[in-house]
């Protein structure tokens, strides 16, 4: 079953083509990156304005990339996200998705961005099929109950999963998500838009300087480096309101970090020299306390897998450090390739495949939502 995907929620307008949830046929994404880098974050308006531009465009080419692929294939499927996202961008993409099903006559199905995240590990290409020693595909149905934590600019969920499909929110953040901690940071250092690949590489290139074998000949002993500022963790106060009954061990703030970093600039006044220790001092922050709230959540239920999702899960420190308490918890950590980690057309057709609770008239009704969260 060939199903085309359609992805306008934020700042990517994408479409592709997934055989029977996993296998990517046709991929295309047109990033807006550019138009917003000059505001220092995602406008609305342009981002609808350059999905309205683009849709048909980024649809035609990755329908040509599906011919190529599959010269006999046909669209047995269309599916959307309708939430969660800016609702002037996920529009572009519901109308456009309604268009192509009624033109092809073929069933719309509307999927969850959030859930979608959670589907990119078990994406590959084709290619990867003829791989020698290529890892063995995984079948998700055979990974229940799963622990889903999806990470993007606009979520940060730990989600558990009974049966492949089904989902529900057991800890998240009560404020910014982990992508928009890092975007405001970069923001607030002048790194520029967006800012987690920006304090990803400056990171791990002050941690990389730091560690004992930058120094293997130990010649000339350097300086010894100064320990990370211990930025606060995030932990929640039990029983604020703000956790809407979700236990404080599985939440996290990151409001207070940001406050945290803004003080120690003012205070501080670091250096050109100096802004290396402290962003991968506030990244290590984020980090730990991502950790921290997974090995909580990961002693509550026997789970058979982690499975990550969203931008942030590209982050070099976030890979290693899950990739460590997962081999404690000696369960496998599940992660995409990094060209399906930012938001896709693949991990949107891909799910659709196993989660049709939205199909046809029901479908066709739909009407996008901002605010949508994993399980709604
Ligand atoms: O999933 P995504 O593409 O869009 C949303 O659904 O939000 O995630 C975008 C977020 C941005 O906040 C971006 O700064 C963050 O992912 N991001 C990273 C890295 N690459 C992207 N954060 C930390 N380290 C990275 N390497
Ligand atoms: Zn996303």
């Amino acid at each position: 079953m060939n199903i085309l995907g359609i992805e306008t929620s934020c700042d990517e307008t994408a479409a592709a083509v997934v055989r029977d949830g996993r296998e990517v046929l046709a991929n295309v994404v047109y990033t807006q990156i550019p138009l917003h880098q000059p505001y220092g974050g995602v406008v609305p308006e342009i981002a609808s304005r350059a999905h309205i531009e683009k849709i048909t465009e980024v649809i035609r080419a990755c329908l040509d990339q599906f011919k190529s692929a599959a010269p006999d294939g046909k669209i047995d499927a269309v599916a959307v996200t309708y939430g969660a996202g800016l609702s002037p961008a996920l529009i572009v993409g519901l109308n456009a998705a309604k268009g192509l099903a009624m033109s092809l006559g073929v069933p719309l199905i509307g999927i969850n961005h959030i859930e979608a995240h959670l589907h990119t590990p078990f994406l590959f290409d084709s290619a990867d099929l003829s791989t020698p020693g290529a890892s063995t595909l995984q079948d998700p149905r055979e990974l229940s109950p799963a622990l889903g934590l999806a990470i993007s600019g606009g979520h940060t969920n730990w989600i558990d999963i009974p049966e492949y499909g089904t989902y529900e929110i057991i800890g998240q953040t009560l404020d910014d998500a982990a992508g928009e901690a890092f975007d405001k940071a970069a923001k607030l250092l002048g790194l520029g838009y967006p800012g987690g690949p920006k304090i990803d590489k400056i990171a791990r290139e002050y941690l990389a300087s730091t560690s004992p074998q930058s120094n293997p000949t130990g010649t000339l002993t350097p300086p010894r480096p100064l320990p990370l500022i211990p930025f606060p963790k995030g932990h929640p106060r039990e029983g604020v309101t703000a956790l809407a009954g979700l236990p404080a061990e599985l939440c996290v703030s990151f409001s207070g970090l940001k406050t945290a970093l803004l003080r120690y600039v003012q205070k501080e006044q670091p250096g050109e020299a100096e802004i290396p220790r402290v962003v991968a001092s506030y990244q290590e922050a984020i980090v730990q306390a991502v950790a921290e709230r997974t090995r909580n959540a990961l002693k509550r239920r026997n789970y058979k897998a982690l499975i990550l999702g969203g931008g942030v899960s590209l982050n070099s420190r976030v890979r290693a450090v899950l990739s460590e308490v997962c081999a404690r918890a000696k369960i496998p950590l599940l992660m995409a390739k990094p060209k399906y980690c930012g938001d896709n057309g693949a991990m949107i057709a891909g799910l659709a495949y196993f989660r049709r609770n939205l199909v046809g008239e029901e479908a066709m009704r739909l009407d996008v939502h901002p605010s949508l969260e994993a399980g709604d």
